[in-house]
């Protein structure tokens, strides 16, 4: 996607070679009008998988997640981090190792909102190792539900998320692919695109 990448070089910051700050349109400030984009184009990549429901993880993923429900007249449910006082019924839940936090986390969604039925399209903002991907896919199946693809807003093509998420035979689909942080530099692989 040419305008997340053009945004990514010119409000990215590298902080060093394996993490990008893009603050100001994604993690803390919010842009609606480039959610709004990110959102179709996610529903321009999954428009022949028949996706009933998003299931995203809180807070970053919520808001392209809530602009590709837009755009695909579906629902999004957000799996929680911490335990909700008033979410404790039919709770599907799995634990997930960060590696870039160095701590393990128990994320959770209630089983009420998915049912056999459901095409499933996971969306998160960034994709590192994978390990909140697979505690996503992990809570979506115990619903019984099918996971039917991930999008992903920027992927970290150097790290391993790709290859463990499809290995779990899942289709993924990145809208901005980076190949290197090296050098303070952001590089996207060339066949990114569209
Ligand atoms: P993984 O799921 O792919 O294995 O990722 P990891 O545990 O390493 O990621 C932990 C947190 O750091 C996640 O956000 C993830 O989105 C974020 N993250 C990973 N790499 C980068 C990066 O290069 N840049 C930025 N900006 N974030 C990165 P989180 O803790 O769930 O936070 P949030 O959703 O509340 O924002
Ligand atoms: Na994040
Ligand atoms: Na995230």
């Amino acid at each position: 996607m040419e305008l997340l990448k053009q945004r990514i070089q010119e409000e990215g910051k590298v902080l060093n070679d394996q993490v990008l700050k893009v603050d100001s349109f994604l993690n803390h400030q919010v842009d609606p009008l480039l959610m709004m984009e990110i959102g179709e184009a996610f529903r321009e990549r999954f428009k022949h998988e028949g996706i009933t429901k998003i299931v995203t993880l809180e807070s970053s993923g919520i808001s392209p997640s809530v602009t590709a429900g837009l755009a695909m007249g579906v629902k999004v449910i957000f799996a929680r981090k911490r335990k909700s006082l008033t979410l404790t019924d039919g709770l599907a839940t799995s634990k997930v190792y960060s590696f870039t936090k160095e701590e393990w986390s128990e994320i959770s969604l209630s089983s009420e909102f998915l049912s056999p039925d459901d095409r499933v399209l996971i969306i998160d903002d960034f994709l590192a190792n994978g390990q909140a991907g697979l505690g996503l896919i992990d809570i979506v199946e115990q619903t019984g539900a099918q996971v039917a693809g991930i999008g992903i807003v920027i992927e970290k093509g150097f790290q391993s998320g790709r290859e463990i998420l499809q290995s779990k035979g899942v289709r993924v689909e990145s809208l901005a692919r980076v190949q290197s942080l090296q050098n303070g530099r952001v590089t996207f692989y060339k066949e990114t695109g569209v």
